[in-house]
């Protein structure tokens, strides 16, 4: 089966082709499912909403209609010519429905629903949480066109499987007792991580998203300490919020807030305004700060990853969303993986961060029994949950 994948909920325009098909495994004699990547393409906007510091909607709106069409028509020919001629067959559309950027989404949904008429085909809305969970499940995000092209396993979890979603929107842990089957048992009360990462990199002067260039002064910090120049970094120490709270939730906003305390010793008209750099602060103080920062957020997620493992006798661990990019954190999962003796999945190069290719193998993986209704009922949803 080939799926049809798009993704636009966020400043990522993304389509990609998945062939997937069912085999028996030949050791266990389960079920197993093999994929082929045929086209993955990733447009971000990135660097146009850094110029304001974040996502805007309407801009990201605009993109998509602008480049989606673009995307679509490189893959499937103009006219639809590849599908005409008989060198592309699609079976499926798949689109990410929510959550995400309202305006955004009912891009993708919209441009979906218009393809899936016209080459009557079913379409599949597909939530994007799901899409991070399953796409740790790859073990490559390469597109191996061609028809002799190999299929590659998916990974298949020990289930009950735990997921933590870690992204700009979302701050999530998941139970996954089978594929498909998801229950939240822990959320961010406010700010999600990626969400604090940007805004502890704006206080720190740095552009939009700031995530990975918090993480690579973090790194040049512990670098630094290990080999001497940063010996007088001062003492930063922020809290760990929440960390032993009974239940499974987080709080990141605070962290935030404290970043800005420790700022305004050194400058005291410090703001979170975006646009006003904090002047005063050295490259000692930055890297110092980046440091702890992202000791702090790491501690939290993993001290209630384990605890959500030990609790719920989770058989594996799935990471997925942007902030898996994050080394520091990715290295510490698997240390919590290993103490429990569980394996962890991460995704691909290419498939932390928003893509079409999660999306598409999401909806392959659902069945879906009444296509035709599934157009006149999709539509975005903001704020969908798993
Ligand atoms: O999943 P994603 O691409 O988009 C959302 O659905 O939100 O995640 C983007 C987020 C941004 O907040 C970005 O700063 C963060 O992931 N991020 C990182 C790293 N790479 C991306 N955060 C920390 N360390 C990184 N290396
Ligand atoms: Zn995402």
């Amino acid at each position: 089966m080939i799926t049809l994948g798009i993704e636009t909920s966020c400043d990522e325009t993304a389509v990609c082709v998945l062939e997937t098909r069912a085999t028996t495994d030949a050791k266990t004699g389960g079920r197993a499912i093999e994929y082929r990547i045929l086209e993955n393409v990733i447009h971000s906007q990135a660097d146009l909403h850094a110029k304001y510091g974040g996502v805007f909607p309407m801009m990201a709106k605009r993109e998509h209609e602008k480049n989606l069409p673009v995307i679509v028509e490189k893959i499937l020919g103009p006219g639809d010519e590849k599908i005409k001629s008989g060198a592309l067959k699609i079976d499926r559309i798949a689109v990410t429905k929510g959550p995400g950027l309202e305006p955004a989404l009912r891009v993708g949904v919209d441009y979906a629903k218009k393809i899936a008429e016209r080459l009557k085909v079913p379409i599949v809305g597909v939530n994007h949480m799901e899409g991070h969970i399953l796409g740790s499940l790859l073990t490559s995000s390469k597109s191996d066109a061609g028809p002799d092209a190999p299929f590659t396993k998916l990974h298949e979890p020990a289930l009950p499987a735990l997921a933590l979603l870690i992204s700009g929107g979302h701050t999530e842990l998941v139970l996954m007792p089978n594929i498909g089957e998801y229950k939240i048992i822990g959320r961010t009360k406010d700010d999600a991580v990626g969400e604090a990462f940007d805004k502890v990199a704006r206080l720190l002067g740095l552009p939009y998203p700031g995530g990975p260039q918090v993480s690579e002064l973090a790194e040049q910090a512990r670098l630094n300490e290990r080999t001497g120049p940063d010996a007088a970094t001062p003492e930063i120490t922020l809290p760990r919020p929440m960390l032993r709270s009974p239940d499974f939730d987080f709080s990141f906003s605070g962290l935030k807030t404290a970043v800005l305390y420790e700022i305004r010793k050194t400058d005291e008209n410090a703001t979170m305004k975006p646009g006003a750099p904090n002047q005063d602060l050295t490259e000692t103080m930055k890297r110092g700060i980046a440091r702890e920062f992202e000791d702090a957020v790491t501690e939290v997620l993993t001290t209630k990853t384990a605890k959500a493992i030990e609790t719920h006798g989770a058989q594996s661990l799935i990471a997925g969303g942007g902030v898996v990019a994050n080394a520091h954190i990715r290295t510490a999962l698997e240390t919590v993986a290993t103490q429990n003796s569980i394996h962890l999945f991460l995704p691909p190069a290419g498939v932390a961060g928003d893509n079409a290719l999660m999306i598409a193998l999401a909806g392959a993986l659902t069945a879906i029994d009444n296509n035709r209704a599934e157009i006149d009922i999709l539509k975005a949803a903001a704020n969908l949950s798993l």
